[in-house]
Order: C-alpha cells, then structure tokens, then sequence
C-alpha cells in the first residue's frame, strides 16, 4: 500500500510494504550520499541492509533510549555530516524508532537549512504514529521535545517483516497508539481490534492507523486544532510519567492507563478489556495527590484547569476543559480502588 500525504507545501508517500527494507532505491535516490541513524537497540542488520543500498553512506549507531534525543548527540550527527562533506543535495535516513526519528530529523531539518530526510521506522510505536507528520525534536534543559520542527520526511518506507525483532512488550507498547486513535476517531477499526488478533493483523492495524494520522496531520499539520486529538492519554500519561519519576513503566503503557481518566464509564470498560489482551496496564497504584500535583504543571494546564481529549463514545472525541475539582474525580474514579 502506499499512501500520499499532503503538506502545507510538498507531499510524500508512507510505502507499507513487507520486504521494502531491501527495495528502498524503488522509493528513493539512492545515489545521494546518505548518513544512516540507527540505535543500540535496533538489529544492526537493518542500517547495514539499508546502506548497502546507497552508493555512498555512513552509519552511526547511537545509544538506545530517550536520553539520546538531546543536544550532544544531536551535534555528533552534524559534526558527521560536516566531517564527511555532506552538501544540501544528500540526506539522512533514520532507521530506528521515536528517538531515532525524531533526532534524525531534526538534525536534516537544520543542517544547510535542510536536506532530505527519509524515515523508516522499525518500531510499531514509529510504524503506526511518530515516523508520520513532521513532527522533529529533541529534548533540551529538562523539556521533552522544545527544540524542534516541523520537517515532512521525503518518504517513509515501514515494512512490518522488521517487527519480528521486537519483544513482545515494545509491540504492545507501540500498540497503544492504535488503539488510541481508533477509539478517539474510527469506531470501525476499534471493532476489529476487539473481535481479531492484533498480532495476526499487524498490517492491517498500521494501515487503520496511518489512514487515520494522514487525514488528521492533512487537515492540521502543525496542531492547532484537531491534531490534539493524538494527545488522548497523554495528559495522564505524561502526569503518571512526572509522578512517579519515571518508573519502569514504557511510555505506551502510561498512554494506556491515562486514556482511561478520560473516557466515559462504557469506553473505559471497552478499552481495558482491549488492552488487557494485550498484557498492557489499567491499574495505576495511585500515589496521592502527585498525580493531580503533576496535571496542575501541565502544559496544556490553563489556569484552574487543562484541556483533555475526551472520549464518550468509541470513535468519536470531545475537547474538553476541566477544572482541578472535575480533573480530581476523573483520575480518584478511574483509579482509586
Ligand atoms: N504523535 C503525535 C503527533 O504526531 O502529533
């Protein structure tokens, strides 16, 4: 399958193709010179595949994690893009998940004022969501992701044959933004997710889920409006991250939990049986008042309040303001045993 997405100003096509991995030069000129980003936790196999693909290319590998996405690794990728006489006519291909995309990039959208950069995500997370949209950064003085842009890729290229490497909980993880884009905008999707096996239908989830993030980043790519709707769960997500210093939870998993404050008593029954299949977490062992300490800090936090997705009925979404007394009961009544 091949999807095209529109830009403010260009376009570019999503291939959704087992085996594209080894085809890139039909997707892409592969007589650019290419700087090749992979990570520690991704097998080496794959940049190798992808470089030996390109007349000429360099591969670096950078540590595996969220604290690669900063301002040190991102100067190693330009000191190697300077070292190696990178002109504005080659690129940089990511090769990894989140991090890897994110920082890749970023890194093409500012060296010589931007050069082509093509994504082909190896995670379910980056397959089904970030490697989509244009959405580039690193973290910067304890902020996740404020130094960034907006830089459409040239192309991304996913081929779900790579996911066989993956731990079974990094593919649940990834799951998680599946599931949460059907249950916030496409009730159809969400119904197959519930009577099929996602494992056995992986290219079908991606496909549902791109189709969804392509009308969404076409209708507001730099989220001024409807994009929100990809931040359902995020908010407690991002509450149960910063109130529990990050614990050994992944970061889909605290999505999963957090889209459970914010949904209505029959979505929230539907929704945790659905990631129960999945081994995914709906129990959060709430710890006081942090929780709600860390939604007041917020950035979407509006004065006595913050703005949440909402979700009433699977397949459609609200956006909704709740003070800190309605915020309190949404969180004490989806997790307060
Ligand atoms: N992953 C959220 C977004 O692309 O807006």
């Amino acid at each position: 399958m091949v999807l095209n997405v529109k830009t403010q100003t260009d376009n570019y096509n999503i291939i959704l193709q087992r085996g594209a991995i080894n085809r890139v030069a039909e997707f892409y000129d592969t007589a650019k010179k290419a700087l090749i980003v992979t990570d520690s936790g991704v097998p080496f196999e794959y940049a190798k595949t992808v470089s030996a693909q390109f007349s000429n290319s360099i591969i670096k590998a950078i540590p595996q994690g969220e604290k690669s996405k900063c301002f040190d690794v991102y100067k190693d990728l330009l000191e190697a893009l300077c070292e190696n006489e990178f002109s504005r006519s080659d690129c940089v291909v990511a090769v990894g998940g989140g991090v890897v995309g994110d920082l890749s990039g970023f890194c093409a959208s500012t060296y010589m004022r931007g050069i082509d950069f093509v994504n082909i995500p190896t995670t379910v997370l980056s397959q089904v969501d970030s490697s989509i949209g244009g959405k580039t950064a690193i973290d910067f003085s304890g902020y996740k992701n404020i130094v960034g842009a907006f830089y459409p890729p040239k192309v991304v290229i996913i081929d779900s044959d790579v996911l066989k490497t993956l731990p079974q909980r990094q593919i649940n993880n990834g799951l998680v933004e599946s599931i949460k884009m059907a249950a916030a905008c496409d009730k159809d999707l969400f119904e197959f997710m519930e009577n099929n096996d996602l494992y056995e239908n992986v290219d079908k989830v991606i496909e549902g889920s791109l189709k969804i993030k392509k009308y969404i980043v076409e209708e507001d790519e730099k989220e001024q409006g409807l994009r929100k709707v990809l931040n359902f769960g995020h908010t407690a997500a991002h509450a149960i991250e910063t109130a529990t210093g990050l614990c050994d939870l992944l970061h889909g998993e605290c999505v999963a939990i957090g889209m459970l404050a914010f949904s209505s008593p029959s979505v929230r029954a539907r929704l945790t049986s659905l990631l129960k299949k999945y081994n995914l977490p709906t129990e959060f062992d709430f710890v006081g008042d942090t929780i709600l300490e860390a939604l007041r800090h917020d950035k979407k936090s509006a004065g006595d309040g913050v703005n949440v997705v909402f979700v009433n009925e699977i397949g459609s979404f609200e956006f909704k303001f709740l003070d800190f007394n309605q915020l309190d009961d949404a969180v004490k009544g989806a997790y307060l045993k």
